[in-house]
């Protein structure tokens, strides 16, 4: 492979551009608009309908899609991509995936790269982006509905929650990408209005848990883990630090699940937001001011 097309010569590169300058399309295009190239869209956490309008108009015009494997259910292939040719990116390096979608691309077919939730959390995205960008094929992101928000909205919560969680962290646990020094759960933990959401770390619940009891965490801190959301195959636990490891250990749930550490998990304890309280009779200077917009509110 010549430099020119080496996916790491490539994201050498537009690290270094990204530095240096500003993309111009930033500033030419909204999110959700339809662009020139191949989108990067969210298939959202697995329940068909729950993908965006956008995606779904551009499914249903792909001619080549490739998708991110079980996390995107094999329903919405049915139901959007039936027309088209469906490849799995499950296995493939960049220097397989990124000649597949140029040369599909380059011979006139649409090409779709759909990724599970929302391409902008762990989906390495960009490094496949940036690769095409370098071989002149144009790129762009397509929002999805990341799997925290589907667990939120099956355990009928807020992540943020007046009095409760102010604060909101999309996180994984240490592993084989993480080092101990970089896995910050325990001090999301610390800080206590922290909604604490854990990304690939199903198969690690019980080490984590431990770390926390070892920090010194209180131990009945509620913890959910949400496998598969918004899947007919959907599953809730709710325990605490010191209980869930054993209730996911009894549900055998190795991978695919969302877990969420902090009150917001039961939402007790809540008070009445300023938002529809004071905040809404105070009235505003602005006609077209609606109390979402109105950033000092407490939510
Ligand atoms: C590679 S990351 C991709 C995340 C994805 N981009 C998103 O926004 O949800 C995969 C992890 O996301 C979580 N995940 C993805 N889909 C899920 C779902 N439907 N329910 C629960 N967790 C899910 C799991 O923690 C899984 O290990």
């Amino acid at each position: 492979m010549s430099d020119e097309t080496d996916p790491q010569s490539a994201i050498d590169a537009a690290g270094e551009r990204r530095r240096a300058e500003l993309d111009d399309r930033i500033f030419d295009h909204n999110a959700g608009d339809e662009q020139e190239g191949i989108p990067f869209v969210g298939a959202g956490p697995g329940d068909p309908r729950l993908l965006t309008v956008a995606g779904k108009e551009l499914l249903e015009a792909a001619d080549l899609v490739v998708h991110a494997g079980s996390l995107v259910n094999s329903e919405l292939l049915a139901e959007y991509c039936d027309h088209a040719e469906t490849v799995t990116s499950i296995g493939k390096d960049l220097e397989e995936l990124i000649p597949l979608m140029r040369d599909a691309h380059e011979a006139g077919r649409n090409v779709v790269r759909l990724h599970s939730g929302d391409p902008a959390i762990y989906g390495a995205a960009i490094e496949q982006m940036d690769a095409l960008e370098q071989e002149g094929i144009p790129t762009y992101f397509v929002p999805g509905v990341t799997s925290a928000f589907a667990a939120s909205a099956t355990l009928r919560t807020q992540l943020t929650l007046n009095e409760v969680s102010n604060h909101v962290a999309f996180t994984r646990p240490q592993g084989k990408t993480l080092t101990a020094e970089e896995d910050h759960i325990s001090e999301f933990v610390e800080m206590g209005d922290v909604t604490t959401c854990i990304y690939l770390g199903t198969h690690a619940v019980a080490d984590t848990m431990d770390r926390l009891i070892d920090d010194g965490h209180d131990e009945d801190i509620p913890v959910a883990v949400v496998y598969h959301a918004s899947w007919p195959d959907e599953d809730v636990l709710v325990g605490t630090i010191g209980t869930i490891g054993e209730k996911l250990d009894a549900a055998g749930h190795r991978a695919s699940a969302m877990v969420i550490i902090g009150d917001a998990v039961t939402g007790a304890g809540y008070e009445r937001s300023y938002l529809y309280g004071d905040w809404a009779n105070r009235g505003s200077d602005s006609d077209d001011t609606e109390p979402d917009d109105q950033e000092t509110a407490t939510q």
